[in-house]
C-alpha cells in the first residue's frame, strides 16, 4: 500500500528546506541547534532578542527562540549595515540574521548553553518586528512575579524560558500517554462538550440553546455516561485526552477547566484496569522524565482503611514514614477529658512521632495545633520524650508510668522526639486532621523529597456513605461504580459494609487520578438507586440513555480518569496547576487576558431569550 498523496506533501513540508527538519523560509536553524560542528557554515537564524550587549564596533546579541539562545556578533568594521541596523534593537524584538558560524574565542565559551561554543558573525541583520518594552523581564527568573500582571500578559509569560519548559514537559506528557495507549490498543474517540449534564458532584457550566429557547446545554464534568456508552457500543479499550468543567470553589490543584486522560475498558476486572493503567503510567514516566526515579514498582496497593489508618489519608504521600499509630487501647483508662470523651463515644486517639522535634517552641506547637484544626480536629495534644525517657506535655501528668511505657513502645519514640496526637469521636475525621500534620511535618522536616515519584494505589472503598441530612445512604463516588461482587448480597442488610471496586491513584500527597468498575447490571443498579432513595424514573431524568443501554447488551466494563494538569504539575515540581497550563484562569475564574467571563451584547442575548436581572 503507498501513502496518498497528501502525506508526501505533508513528509515534504516537514523535512523543508536544505533537508533540515527545523529550516522555513526565515531561518535554516533554530537558536538550539548549531554545535562546533558546524563552524563555517553559513547560517540564517530568526528569534528573539534576549539579551544585547553592546561593545562599540562589536555588538553581542543573544537570540532565542523555545529550542535554545545563540550568541550572534555584529561587527562595525566587516559588515557596517548589518551593526547599524542592530544599533535600535532591543530585548525581544523579533530579528532574523545571516551570518557564518564560528568558534568562540578562548576563554569566552559558555558551557551552560548548548550552543555555547559558536556565535553567528553576522552579515546581515534584519528587524522582522520591533517589541515594546515588556511589563516583566522575560531573560531573568523571577520568583515572586505578580501572577496578575503573568494572567494578564500570559503571551510573554509563556515565552519564559522556565514556562516554556513547563508546557514542553506538559505536551511531551501527552504525547508520551497517546503512544502508551496506541502500544495498547487503544483507540482514541473525542465525545462533544455540548452535552446534557453529568453529574459528578460539582455544579455544571451551562451553554444556553438559540434553537430552543429556554433549553440549556451543559458542559461535561467529565465524558463518564458517554463513555461507558462507547463500551456498550463496543469500542472495548477508548481513551481521550478530554475536557471537563466543573463550577466548583478554586484552589491550587483545582480549575474551572482541566484535562483529564479519559479511558473505559470492557470485559476487564478492577486489576486489569489498574495493571494496564499503571504499566501505562510507568512507561510515561520512565519515558518523560527518565531523571525522576519512581518510589516502588509495582505501585503499592493500599486499601482506604489501610491508608486512613496508616497516613491519615486516601492521597498519601508515602515518599516518608511517620506512619500513624493508633493508641487508642493503651489509652482507654487515661482520666484525660480530651482522651475519654472521644474514646468513650467510640472514637480513637492516634499519634505520630516526630523525630528530633521535642525541643519545638509553643509557636511551632500553635502553628502544628492549627493545621490540626483546618483539618477538622478539637486540637493537637503534644509528649516529648525527655532524657530520662518521662513525658512532658498537657496531657503527660494524666499518664502513669505503665501508661507512659505503653504510649513509648507503641509508637517507638525516644528520647528527643516528639509525639503529636489527635483525639476524635470519629475516627475518619480524627485520622485526617492528623494526616495533615503528618504532611505539615514531612514539609518541615524535609522529607518530601522532591525528586521522587512515589505513586500508589488506594483502592476498596466504603460503598456508601451516610447522608445524615438526606436520611439516606449515598454513594461515595459516581452512582454507577459497582460494588466488590462477594459483598453485593450485603447491600440492603449491611451497606456501610460493602465497598466498592474503586480505585483512586494517588501521587506524592496528590489525587492523580480515580475510577471504578461500573455496575453494568440493571437489577443492581435499580437496587443500588433505591438505596440512595431514588427511584428508577428519577435516576432515568439524569442517565436515561444509559439506563437503557443497559437493556442493550452492556458488557461488564470499568474505567479510569487521571488528571493531565495535576501529573503535568507535579511532574514539572508545581504546587499549583496554574504552572502547567497555557492559558489558567484565576482564583475567581477569570481569564485576565481575554478578559472572559464577559457581558454579551443584547443582541445575543435576544437571541437566546435570555433577560439579565440585575439588582439594583
Ligand atoms: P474524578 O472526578 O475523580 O473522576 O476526576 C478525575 C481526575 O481529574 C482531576 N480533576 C481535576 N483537575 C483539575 N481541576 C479540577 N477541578 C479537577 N477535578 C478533577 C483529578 C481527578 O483525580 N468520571 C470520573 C472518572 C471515572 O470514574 O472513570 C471522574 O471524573 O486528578
Ligand atoms: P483543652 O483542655 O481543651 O485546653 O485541651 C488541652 C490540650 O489538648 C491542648 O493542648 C489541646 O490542643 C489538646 N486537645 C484538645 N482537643 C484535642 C483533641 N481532640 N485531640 C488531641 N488534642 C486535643
Amino acid at each position: 500500500m503507498g501513502h496518498p498523496r497528501w502525506a508526501q506533501a505533508v513528509a515534504t513540508q516537514c523535512i523543508g528546506y536544505h533537508g533540515r527538519p527545523m529550516a522555513v523560509s526565515f531561518r535554516t536553524h533554530t537558536c538550539g541547534e548549531l554545535r562546533a560542528s558546524d563552524v563555517g557554515r553559513d547560517v540564517t537564524l530568526a528569534g528573539w532578542v534576549h539579551r544585547r550587549r553592546d561593545h562599540g564596533h562589536l555588538t553581542f546579541f543573544d537570540v532565542r527562540d523555545r529550542y535554545g539562545i545563540t550568541q550572534v556578533v555584529t561587527n562595525a568594521e566587516d559588515a557596517p549595515t548589518a551593526h547599524a541596523a542592530g544599533e535600535a534593537v532591543r530585548n525581544e524584538w523579533v530579528i532574523q540574521v545571516s551570518g557564518t558560524v564560528r568558534h568562540r574565542p578562548k576563554g569566552t565559551t559558555n558551557e551552560q548553553l548548548a550552543t555555547g561554543e559558536i556565535e553567528v558573525a553576522v552579515d546581515e541583520l534584519t528587524v522582522l518586528n520591533p517589541s515594546k518594552v515588556p511589563p516583566f523581564y522575560i531573560n531573568e527568573e523571577q520568583p515572586g512575579l505578580d501572577e496578575q500582571l503573568r494572567l494578564k500578559y500570559r503571551y510573554l509569560d509563556l515565552r519564559r524560558p522556565e514556562m516554556q519548559q513547563r508546557i514542553l514537559l506538559r505536551g511531551q506528557l501527552a504525547s508520551a500517554v497517546r503512544r502508551a495507549f496506541d502500544a495498547l490498543g487503544f483507540v482514541e474517540i473525542e465525545t462533544p462538550t455540548l452535552v446534557r449534564s453529568t453529574p459528578e458532584g460539582a455544579r455544571d457550566y451551562v451553554v444556553p440553546s438559540r434553537l430552543q429557547p429556554g433549553e440549556f446545554y451543559a458542559l461535561p464534568q467529565s465524558p463518564q455516561q458517554l463513555k461507558q456508552l462507547l463500551m456498550v457500543a463496543g469500542y472495548d479499550r477508548y481513551f481521550q485526552l478530554a475536557h471537563a468543567y466543573r463550577d466548583e470553589d478554586l484552589r491550587g490543584d483545582r480549575q474551572p477547566e482541566h484535562t483529564q486522560v479519559d479511558v473505559e475498558m470492557s470485559f476487564v476486572a478492577e486489576g486489569d484496569v489498574m495493571d494496564i493503567i499503571e504499566g501505562m503510567v510507568q512507561t510515561v514516566s520512565r519515558e518523560v522524565l527518565p531523571e525522576r526515579p519512581m518510589l516502588a514498582t509495582p505501585f503499592p496497593r493500599l486499601t482506604y482503611e489501610q491508608a486512613l489508618d496508616r497516613y491519615g489519608s486516601d492521597k498519601p504521600d508515602i515518599r516518608f514514614g511517620m506512619e500513624l499509630v493508633d493508641l487508642t487501647d493503651a489509652l482507654r483508662d487515661v482520666d484525660f477529658r480530651v482522651f475519654a470523651e472521644p474514646i468513650a463515644a467510640g472514637g480513637a486517639v492516634r499519634a505520630i512521632v516526630a523525630p528530633g522535634c521535642g525541643g519545638y517552641s509553643r509557636k511551632q506547637l500553635d502553628e502544628l495545633t492549627d493545621v490540626a484544626r483546618r483539618g477538622g480536629a478539637a486540637g493537637l495534644a503534644w509528649l516529648a520524650v525527655e532524657q530520662d525517657g518521662s513525658l512532658r506535655g498537657p496531657a503527660a501528668k494524666f499518664l502513669d508510668d505503665d501508661v507512659q511505657h505503653t504510649v513509648r513502645d507503641a509508637t517507638g519514640a525516644s528520647e528527643g522526639d516528639l509525639m503529636l496526637m489527635v483525639a476524635d469521636a470519629d475516627r475518619v475525621r480524627g485520622a485526617e486532621a492528623l494526616g495533615r500534620v503528618r504532611v505539615g511535618m514531612g514539609d518541615r522536616l524535609g522529607l518530601r523529597t522532591p525528586d521522587v515519584l512515589a505513586y500508589v494505589w488506594v483502592h476498596r472503598f466504603p460503598m456508601f456513605q451516610w447522608d445524615a441530612e438526606g436520611n439516606r445512604w449515598d454513594a461515595t463516588h459516581n452512582p454507577f461504580s459497582a460494588p466488590v461482587w462477594e459483598e453485593e448480597s450485603r447491600m440492603e442488610s449491611d451497606p456501610a459494609s460493602v465497598h466498592a471496586q474503586q480505585y483512586d491513584l494517588a501521587l506524592n500527597g496528590w489525587e492523580l487520578g480515580g475510577g471504578s468498575i461500573r455496575i453494568h447490571r440493571r437489577d443492581v443498579l435499580e437496587r443500588a438507586f433505591a438505596l440512595m432513595g431514588h427511584s428508577v424514573e428519577g435516576m432515568r431524568d439524569q442517565f436515561g440513555a444509559l439506563l437503557d443501554a443497559l437493556e442493550y447488551g452492556a458488557p461488564p466494563h470499568g474505567g479510569i480518569a487521571i488528571g493531565l494538569d495535576r501529573w503535568a504539575a507535579l511532574l514539572a515540581d508545581q504546587d499549583n496547576i496554574r504552572e502547567v497550563m497555557a492559558f489558567p484562569k484565576t482564583q475567581s475564574g477569570s481569564d485576565l487576558m481575554m478578559g472572559a467571563p464577559s457581558p454579551i451584547s443584547p443582541q445575543q442575548l435576544d437571541e437566546l431569550h435570555i433577560k439579565i436581572e440585575r439588582e439594583t
